[in-house]
């Protein structure tokens, strides 16, 4: 009986320890940091994005003036040309959260004209090698921002979380799988 629960003890822990990583996986990306969305001061925000890693379940914040600025979000044509006549989706309020919730790239500009030209223009990419063990919180979630489709290379940019996590699960099945075996034995 002893062994059955520390089986269920560690079961415990490992579940408990992937929570925390679930919670802490989700962030807020402040696009520009401190700069914020705007075309003053050249911020350069293919470098901002080079060195966030995105997941699923990140939260991207536009903070601007809405007086002068818009977030459009559009598809990579649109965004390769600062096209703004068709955006998929805009936002307006000068304090917009959008969620991402697939993978891909998800690409933004600034809707005003000449302003996606001066360079207010982000992509937001999420790697497919983020992808993580299905969680049943992480399971069906219908994608209500559809990523583009690019082609293109995807950098082999493995999270380390990421494998923890894995990991973890792996750990957590084994635990169920031999705790069934000791209590079955005991009984
Ligand atoms: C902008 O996009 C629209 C819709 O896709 C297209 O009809 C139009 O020709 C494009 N304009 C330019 C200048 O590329
Ligand atoms: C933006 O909205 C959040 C809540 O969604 C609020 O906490 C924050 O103070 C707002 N920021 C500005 C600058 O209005």
């Amino acid at each position: 009986m002893a062994l059955v629960k520390t089986a269920l003890a560690l079961v415990f822990t490992a579940t408990t320890t992937l929570s925390v990583l679930q919670i802490s996986s989700a962030a807020v990306y402040k696009v520009g940091d401190s700069a914020g969305w705007t075309t003053i001061g050249n911020v350069d925000y293919k470098l901002w994005a080079a060195t966030k890693t995105f997941q699923i379940g990140d939260i991207i914040h536009f903070e601007y003036n809405s007086q002068f600025h818009n977030v459009m979000r559009v598809t990579h044509p649109m965004y390769k040309a600062c096209n703004a006549s068709a955006p998929l989706a805009t936002y307006t309020t000068g304090n917009d959260s959008i969620t991402i919730t697939n993978r891909g790239h998800h690409f933004f500009f600034c809707g005003v004209p000449g302003h996606c030209q001066a360079g207010q223009k982000v992509d937001i990419n999420v790697l497919r090698t983020t992808q993580m063990a299905p969680t049943p919180s992480a399971l069906p979630s219908p994608p209500s921002v559809p990523a583009a489709k690019v082609p293109g290379p995807s950098p082999s940019n493995a999270v380390s979380l990421k494998s923890l996590k894995s990991l973890l699960w792996k750990l957590v099945l084994s635990m169920v799988v031999f705790a069934g075996f000791v209590s079955s034995a005991a009984a």
